[in-house]
């Protein structure tokens, strides 16, 4: 589901190892800039910077990491959901942010870092995923405002990432955006159905709308002034629309649908602003942003947790599958001998 626009240091600030050290020639860096000046693809065959590989290396697990992480609020809402038709609909986009991570673990695999060294950096906590997954998901609206708004805020960061320079990432998302926009209308529609309900259902859509709005707007991260790596990351191709703009744009697209569906973005400051064609908004709260980001959120620990529990009662499920497959190889061997 969701990247974070800007690049947050894991907490022991050592990105995947390349498979080898990579001689520096004036010449493969003159190709390797001008096939991102030309728009073209890096694959990753071919040579590319250190710092450009890191970048990506932590980028691409971050995110795949919060897709993985992702899964945990809403799924705690599977065997609660109030229909059959509201189950089925729950556990495929649960299943697909699962297949987001793998498609991104994968991606992350082909600049030389496994999936074990990933795995390990996200249970043992060094790694970051995405602030937004450690708040709670409190209500069934809940539920549908993550889809309407986080999946929404998704969508805007990630659409640009369909052109990143790095090839592997930019095909994966273009798979994950098509599934994204689903998450984005499910979400939409089930709370369209919760605002024709009773007095009381929509009270509790107004609610998880207001616990929700200002978080997502930190998920395009810190302003285009307190971003400097940003800069880097527009001149490599990874990242094309600045945070600042990104922002812009969700509110621009968020506020007529709030209006459709009869809620109040819970932003006094929010009013369209002629001159520059666009929505003011009020400030963002940087402190609880940061503090999130760094552990002290309300269900950091307990994301980690269940996450780590998961990852041990799986252990038997691995084993097997790696016994099976040897087993398959020995007799393939024998039998080609
Ligand atoms: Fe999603
Ligand atoms: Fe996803």
């Amino acid at each position: 589901m969701y990247t974070q626009s800007f690049n947050v240091p894991d907490a022991d600030a050592k990105p995947g190892t390349p498979l080898k050290a990579v001689p520096h020639d004036a010449a493969l860096q003159a190709h390797f800039d001008a096939v991102v000046d030309a728009d073209g693809k890096i694959e990753p065959r071919d040579w590319m910077p250190d710092a450009y590989r890191k970048t990506l290396v932590r980028q691409i697990s971050q995110h795949a990491h919060s897709e993985i992480v992702g899964m945990l609020p809403e799924g705690n809402w599977i065997s609660r959901a109030p229909s059959l038709k509201r189950k089925a609909i729950l556990v495929a986009k649960v299943q697909d942010e699962g297949g987001h991570g793998l498609y991104l673990y994968s991606a992350a695999e082909t600049l030389g870092t496994s999936r074990d060294q990933m795995f390990e950096a996200l249970h043992s906590g060094k790694a970051k995923y995405s602030s937004i997954f450690n708040y709670p998901t409190l209500t069934w609206a809940d539920v549908g405002v993550v889809g309407w708004l986080v999946d929404g805020a998704a969508i805007m960061n990630q659409i640009p990432l369909c052109r990143c320079s790095f090839g592997p990432y930019a095909r994966a998302m273009i798979r994950v955006c098509k599934e994204e926009s689903f998450h984005q209308r499910q979400g939409y529609e089930a709370l369209l159905t919760m605002m024709q309900g009773t007095e009381e259902q929509k009270a509790m859509v107004q609610d998880a709308v207001n616990r929700w709005w200002w978080k997502c707007l930190a998920m395009f991260g810190p302003p285009d002034a307190d971003s400097p790596n940003s800069v880097q990351g527009m001149r490599w191709g990874i990242k094309r629309i600045s945070n600042d703009d990104l922002r812009q744009k969700f509110v621009d697209a968020t506020v007529p649908q709030a209006e459709v569906l009869g809620v109040t973005l819970p932003d006094p400051d929010l009013k369209w602003n002629e001159a520059r064609g666009h929505h003011d908004h009020g400030q963002i709260d940087w402190d609880e942003f940061w503090a999130v980001v760094n552990g002290d959120g309300p269900c950091n620990k307990e994301r980690l947790a269940t996450r780590v529990k998961a990852w041990n009662d799986g252990a038997w499920v691995r084993d097997a599958a790696l016994a099976h497959a040897a087993r398959q190889q020995a007799r393939a061997m024998k039998e080609a001998a």
